[in-house]
């Protein structure tokens, strides 16, 4: 399963990815379909994303206009690694590597081929072995700020 949203930006984007989503039998949720989207903020739709993605344990798309204020938002959420991609090769060494669970992708940019990075997102695992290591630092990064502790101290 897949969760998307978007801001008023991206609601035409996200239209286009729910259908592509639909026609290859993939379940999507949309977490941002609201009836007046007019006056949205991204930080609000990313925290909505992020807290679907993390309950339900699967990936996300969040879309704004750049898919950087999104990302920003998103990866505040304790758990979240959101990436904004511009091109397929991102989009599967996000995935890769990083094992991003939010794919943020800009719908002002006019890309055209945005339909085959989410392909590429969604079909890529996350290859573990030395960047699981490094995934983890990510996570210890985010406890340590949570506990007031230098990361550096802890090591
Ligand atoms: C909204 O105008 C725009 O700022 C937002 O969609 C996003 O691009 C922010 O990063």
């Amino acid at each position: 399963m897949i969760v998307i949203g978007s801001d008023h930006t991206g609601i035409e984007l996200k239209k286009n990815i729910i259908k592509h989503l639909q026609e290859n039998n993939i379940d999507v949720i949309d977490v941002t379909n609201f009836e007046d989207q007019s006056g949205d903020d991204y930080p609000d739709i990313a925290y909505i994303i992020s807290k679907s993605v993390l309950e339900n344990n699967c990936l996300g798309i969040a879309i704004c206009g750049t898919g950087i204020g999104i990302s920003i938002a998103c990866n505040k959420v304790n758990g979240i690694r959101a990436a904004v991609c511009t091109e397929k090769y991102m989009a599967q060494m996000t995935r890769m590597d990083n094992d991003a669970n939010i794919l943020c992708l800009g719908a002002r940019l006019g890309n055209t081929d945005a339909l085959e990075i989410v392909d590429t997102f969604i079909k890529t695992d996350f290859a573990g072995g030395r960047h699981q290591r490094r995934v983890d630092k990510i996570s210890k990064i985010e406890k340590c700020e949570k506990d007031g502790v230098i990361y550096g101290d802890s090591i």
